[in-house]
């Protein structure tokens, strides 16, 4: 019998819900190919539903969001919301509230795309960033005093946990034994100033590395030189773990050697629990409801879906689609310069599954 899936969709806000149909239109293709069953259910998280009942999200979202095997998730962010109100109550919420303690960032330069980055091809510049979602200056202690004097103190710390280090590492070394590509995790951090923090990492990644994973070649680097090097040498990385803050600021950089946010895609995955997929893009409102704006981030966020539920043929069928459309019909990855528009770069890669 044929597996069935049920899947949340949250299109959101600008231009999440064009690229998340065109995402949903690809796994539809995928599951008719592939003999499984997908079930979708919308759900209309995002500034416009916040505008109209000013509530930002239901009390029950979580424990609604949890009935289901995965949750695909276009964008969020309004224009006419101020920003941090939709990222902070809809997007980091989930993420901390279902636990996906993962981010999962591939940078990978599909054939054809071009990048910035001079001399590298989709051979360099092919690996793969764990983000720690779960905790870090995203969810630090923190407030003002004498707000608003010339006395005023803001702070906001970086707070991490052995367990929340442990599961994040242990997950990085999994998947780096699991991707089979060289077998080497970088782990990324700042050890010569932030020198509590990234000594907890330092220790936990060289004991669990030579207790477990000894067959797993493990570098460091400083997160700034980390910067220099995916632009210079980015051919040395195979898997690189990092605590949230620099996950997220590396990620942008990864995003746009890979050719753009039209193409990174990323996985909020809890291992024991419900996983959320998404194009790291953002909402780009400008191009809203113009069928203009690069859907390949959302279709590629749907096979990495596909691959945390155990569909990992089919992930691998869509992955192969996009690189032929990268390669062989887009003009562009850029909005409005793809030589197609969004509903027609979805057709082409459902029809080539
Ligand atoms: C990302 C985004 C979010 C983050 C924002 C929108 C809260 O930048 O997914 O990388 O900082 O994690
Ligand atoms: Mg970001």
């Amino acid at each position: 019998m044929s597996k069935a899936y049920n899947i949340a969709v949250i299109g959101g806000d600008g231009t999440g819900p064009e690229v998340a149909a065109e995402g949903v239109k690809v796994l539809k293709a995928a599951a008719a190919k592939f003999d499984f069953k997908l079930d979708f259910t919308d759900f209309d998280y995002g500034g416009d539903r916040y505008i109209r009942t000013n509530e930002v999200l239901p009390e029950s979202a979580a424990s609604e969001l949890e009935q289901f095997d995965s949750i695909f998730l276009g964008a969020i962010g309004h224009p006419d919301v101020k920003p941090g109100i939709l990222e902070k109550g809809i997007l980091l919420k989930l993420r901390f509230e279902l636990d996906q303690y993962i981010n999962l960032r591939p940078v990978k330069l599909f054939p054809g795309v071009e990048t910035p980055v001079m001399g590298k091809g989709p051979e360099e510049i092919d690996y793969v960033v764990v983000r720690e979602n779960s905790g870090g200056i995203y969810t630090g202690t923190g407030g003002f005093s004498m707000k608003g004097t010339e006395n005023e103190v803001a702070v906001q710390s970086m707070v991490y946990t052995y367990h929340q280090v442990a599961r994040c590492l242990k997950y990085a070394f999994e998947y780096t034994r699991k991707r089979g590509r060289r077998n080497t995790l970088g782990l990324v951090g700042k050890t010569n100033v932030l020198t509590y923090v990234f000594d907890l990492w330092e220790r936990v990644f060289n004991e669990m590395g030579e207790a477990d994973y000894s067959d797993i070649r493990r570098d460091y680097y400083h997160v700034d030189a980390t910067c220099m090097w995916m632009i210079k040498n980015p051919e040395w990385f195979d898997v690189l773990v990092t605590g949230n803050m620099f996950g997220d600021i590396i990620t942008d950089l990864g995003a746009m050697t890979q050719g753009g946010m039209g193409i990174a895609a990323g996985g909020n995955i809890n291992p024991e629990g419900v996983s959320m997929f998404e194009p790291i893009g953002g909402s780009a409102p400008k191009y809203t409801g113009q069928n203009v704006i690069n859907p390949l981030a959302a279709i590629c966020a749907g096979a990495m879906m596909l691959d945390e539920l155990g569909e990992t043929e089919a992930a691998i069928a869509i992955e192969k689609c996009v690189a032929d459309v990268t390669a062989n019909k887009l003009k562009s990855l850029a909005a409005g310069r793809m030589g197609y528009r969004t509903t027609e770069v979805g057709d082409l890669v459902a029809e080539g599954l």
